[in-house]
């Protein structure tokens, strides 16, 4: 997961706007599913490691480099991830892990839904897009996109791409944890995942 602690405030602010937005979304039938639940963190009762500590140990873990992307409208909001976990076969869900401050944590949390694709190695330029390196709102024009019958996006060339639905979702504080049930799913054998690991984007082959 990404982001700094968030002060309490901003928290329940959050949280605020997301039961605010679904109460108005509610009223026009659009979204259907849980206001987030609160997972809250309490102290540790051992001191912690620092975050360069933590951050250093974890920077071990390989993980495939995806992007998840969500619509409202017109608008469409997506971020490089890798807090990705495959939930439960039934029913077919995964969890993502999204900072409870990005845009796309409220277009989710607004519409109740989101797509996800696992890059494939070429697909660097991508991951860097949605990493922050292109503004939001050119990130979607660079790059191969169509859409799911859903209307979310549709990254063309991924590894594998899902379209899911929100049925359930947790605050812990700094993320939001969304459970997505898959709706629509297409995979390929042909390509290989990008991988982060060690701070550095790799391929199953090697290091780029
Ligand atoms: C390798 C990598 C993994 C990331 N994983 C996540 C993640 O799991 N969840 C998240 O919210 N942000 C994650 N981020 C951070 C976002 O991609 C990044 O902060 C965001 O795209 C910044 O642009 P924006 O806030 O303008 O959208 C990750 C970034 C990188 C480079």
């Amino acid at each position: 997961m990404s982001g700094d602690a968030l002060p309490y405030t901003e928290h329940r602010h959050f949280a605020g706007r997301m039961r605010s937005g679904l109460e108005s979304e509610l009223t026009t039938a659009m979204a259907d599913f849980d206001l987030p639940d609160t997972m809250r963190l309490r102290p540790a009762r051992r001191p912690v490691v620092g975050s360069a500590e933590f951050r250093a140990a974890m920077s071990a873990m390989a993980t495939t480099v995806s992007v998840v992307a969500a619509r409202r409208g017109n608008e469409r909001v997506g971020r490089t991830v890798t807090s990705v976990l495959s939930l439960s076969i039934t029913p077919p869900a995964i969890l993502v892990s999204i900072d409870i401050m990005s845009r796309l944590a409220d277009v989710i949390a607004r519409t109740g839904g989101f797509s996800l694709a696992m890059l494939a190695e070429g697909q660097q330029s991508v991951a860097q897009a949605f990493a922050g390196q292109v503004e939001p709102e050119e990130r979607f024009g660079s790059t191969d996109w169509t859409e799911w019958p859903s209307g979310h996006p549709l990254l063309l060339g991924a590894v594998s791409a899902l379209d899911c639905d929100v049925i359930g979702s947790i605050e812990t504080g700094t993320h939001v944890l969304f459970a997505g049930a898959i709706i629509e799913a297409e995979t390929t054998t042909s390509r290989s995942p990008l991988l982060w690991q060690r701070h550095h984007y790799q391929g199953l082959t090697g290091v780029d």
